[in-house]
């Protein structure tokens, strides 16, 4: 562990990200973007699932280390989504802006992570929609962003950016936007389980971290 810039230890936290999509939405391409500052518009379908290491030196006092798990789109027909979102923390769902399609399947690969990943305290994992490809003329659908607002909203993704892999727009604005989010969830966690400690010890029945649950992530 490294010292703090009061002489004091780093915080380090070591957080599983999601990095879902249809084929070809460009999932591959923004994790290499992110962690390796490279695009190549030359593309291989990822199998299966790949992993990339990005580490963030968050504040003067806390390293966030994010796994980013690159899942192959081609997945999403397979069974082992199941296996690969254990434990995750927070999802980019990725679609492409040109190709509608993909948006239209975004709601399909939503509910698959609902339904197989909680955070430990049941609430849904904070999730971000990227609208890919923002480099490119859009297909109609992102001409209505009030629209998108209302999705996101409906569907519990926590907020969207548009992206662009290519040309290097948005993708660190939302990695921070979701890590925020992430650091709250484990706080709250963490200080729901010392009121729980504290309780036990008080036999407080107070319902104090019950009140606490209710709060909800989704903005
Ligand atoms: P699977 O692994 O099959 O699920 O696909 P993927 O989502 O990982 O897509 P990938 O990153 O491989 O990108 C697919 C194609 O889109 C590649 O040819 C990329 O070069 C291209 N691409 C990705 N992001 C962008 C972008 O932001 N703008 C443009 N113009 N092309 C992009
Ligand atoms: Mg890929």
């Amino acid at each position: 562990m490294g010292k703090g810039a009061a002489g004091g230890e780093k915080k380090e936290h070591l957080y599983k990200i999601l990095v879902i999509g249809e084929l070809g939405t460009g999932k591959t391409s923004i994790i290499k973007r992110y962690v390796h500052q490279f695009f190549s518009q030359h593309y291989r379908a990822t199998i299966g699932v790949d992993f990339a290491l990005k580490v963030l030196n968050w504040d003067a006092d806390t390293i966030v280390r994010l796994q980013l798990w690159d899942i192959a789109g081609q997945e999403r027909f397979g069974n082992m989504t199941r296996v690969y979102y254990k434990e995750a923390v927070g999802a980019f769902i990725v679609f492409d802006l040109t190709r509608a399609s993909t948006f239209d399947a975004v709601t399909k690969w939503k509910n698959d992570l609902d339904l197989k990943v909680q955070l430990p305290d049941g609430r849904p994992v904070p999730c971000v929609l990227l609208a890919n490809k923002c480099d490119q003329p859009k297909e109609g659908l992102m001409n209505n962003t009030s629209q998108i607002d209302d999705f996101c909203k409906e569907k519990g993704f926590t907020g969207w950016f548009e992206t662009s892999a290519k040309e290097n727009i948005n993708i660190d604005e939302a990695s921070r936007f979701l890590v925020t989010q992430v650091l709250e969830n484990d706080k709250a966690m963490k200080s729901d389980d010392a009121a729980k400690d504290k309780d036990v010890r008080t036999l407080d029945d107070s319902g104090a971290h019950e009140r606490s649950e209710k709060k909800g992530c989704c903005s």
